[in-house]
């Protein structure tokens, strides 16, 4: 019987923002998983409640939407205490490279600190039922910056460069530190630049598509030939599922796309896509490209070498990028009320219109 036979409740960290709604969304309408998902969320900027309006509607009290604080351990001993999750999977987390760069502060408390604090929950749960297991997300940032050539493996040496990429390798630590030291049940997993439905919009791809459609500069920064390893968001959820049901505790799976693509022909591929779904009236999408001034520290290229998950779990990604990224515009002309609502701010109001009392 595996972890998640065993499982009545996964508390999902951070469930209200791009892969954690995208994992809520497939554990609940693409397993066989008959608990009940709990999503402990602070609703930041990041996190938009309606983004699983349609699940809480569908699902009724197998989808319970808890508002607070990974950084507040009253909070989330409580969420422990009310919920008893025999699975976390932990995606919360200050998540943009270049908000980082602009304020270091909130990713070394949400992402160093609040990592710790869900330790602590989980060790304290575990005391008392030994079936409690905490799986922890994590970047192929923390690896650093290849050059031309070579990969990224389970085994490579950590050298983060960004102050994100810093606050998640220093909770990857922590994770294997709690595992190491007190034997706590983890697993740890790596990923590429994930893309796909529900992405917010300070992110490239998202980015792109919105300030394309509004005739807006498409900014590239530098001289667009960074490159990122691309995964769509479904294969990652599928991903972290197959390491709950059947990884190995204690072990990190790298998890990639294996479709390494630089960034200037990512934004060309979507205004060429654009050019055939929705034509620009006047001149071609492709003429709003703009190179701007480079991110500091940008790191020049990722790849991720996902052979153990391939091998050792069976596990591979589905979709390629042509069909994903096709899927994914499509996606964001048909969704325009979600992108004004969290564009605006709007899903704020909402939020206390409709969950406060959830929380109380
Ligand atoms: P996101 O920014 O879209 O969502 C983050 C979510 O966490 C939001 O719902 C936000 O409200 C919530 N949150 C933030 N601070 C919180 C706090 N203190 N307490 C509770 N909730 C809080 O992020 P994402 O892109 O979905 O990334 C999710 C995880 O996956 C992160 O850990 C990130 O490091 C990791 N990751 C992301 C990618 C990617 O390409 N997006 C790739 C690899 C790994
Ligand atoms: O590799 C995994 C990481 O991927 C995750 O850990 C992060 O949470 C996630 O945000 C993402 O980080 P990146 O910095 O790679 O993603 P972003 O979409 O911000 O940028 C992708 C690339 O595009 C990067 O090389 C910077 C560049 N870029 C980005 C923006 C927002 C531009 O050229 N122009 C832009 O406007």
């Amino acid at each position: 019987m595996t972890a998640i036979d065993r499982a009545r409740t996964i508390l999902v960290t951070g469930g209200a923002g791009f892969i954690g709604s995208n994992f809520i969304r497939y554990v609940l309408t693409r397993t066989d998983f008959t608990g009940i998902v709990v999503n402990f969320d602070k609703l930041t900027y990041a996190g938009n409640p309606a983004s699983l309006a349609d699940i809480a509607e569908r699902f009724g009290s197998r989808y319970v939407l808890e508002r607070g604080d990974i950084c507040d351990a009253d909070q989330v001993h409580g969420v422990f205490a009310k919920h008893a999750p025999s699975l976390v999977v932990h995606f919360a987390a200050e998540s943009h490279v270049d908000r980082s760069i602009h304020g270091p502060a909130a990713f070394i408390e949400t992402n160093i600190t609040g990592t710790f604090v869900m330790l602590e929950a989980v060790r304290q749960a575990w005391k008392d039922r030994s079936d409690v297991r905490f799986h922890h997300i994590s970047t192929d940032e923390v690896y650093g910056s290849l050059g031309p050539t070579g990969q990224f493996h389970e085994t490579t040496a950590y050298d983060p460069r960004s102050p994100y990429s810093a606050s998640k390798a220093s909770s990857d630590h922590l994770v294997r530190a709690y595992h190491h030291t007190y034997g706590l049940p983890v697993t740890v997993s790596n990923c590429s630049n994930n893309y796909g439905p529900f992405h917010f919009p300070e992110k490239l791809i998202p980015l792109v598509i919105l300030n394309a459609l509004e005739g807006k500069l498409l900014p590239v920064y530098g001289d667009g030939a960074n490159v990122r390893d691309w995964l769509y968001v479904e294969d990652h959820c599928e991903a972290v599922w197959t390491i709950l049901t059947s990884g190995r505790t204690g072990e990190t799976y790298n998890i990639g796309g294996e479709c390494e693509q630089r960034n200037i022909d990512v934004v060309t591929a979507i205004c060429d896509i654009l050019e055939e779904l929705k034509p620009r009236q006047q001149g071609r999408y492709r003429d709003l490209i703009a190179y701007v001034r480079d991110r500091p520290g940008h790191d020049r290229r990722y790849a991720i070498n996902c052979d153990k998950l391939k091998h050792e779990l069976g596990w591979r990604p589905k979709h390629d990028f042509t069909d994903g990224l096709r899927q994914t515009v499509l996606w964001y002309l048909q969704n325009a009320e979600w992108v004004a609502s969290v564009r605006s701010g709007e899903y704020r109001t909402w939020i206390e219109r409709n969950y406060a009392d959830r929380n109380s």
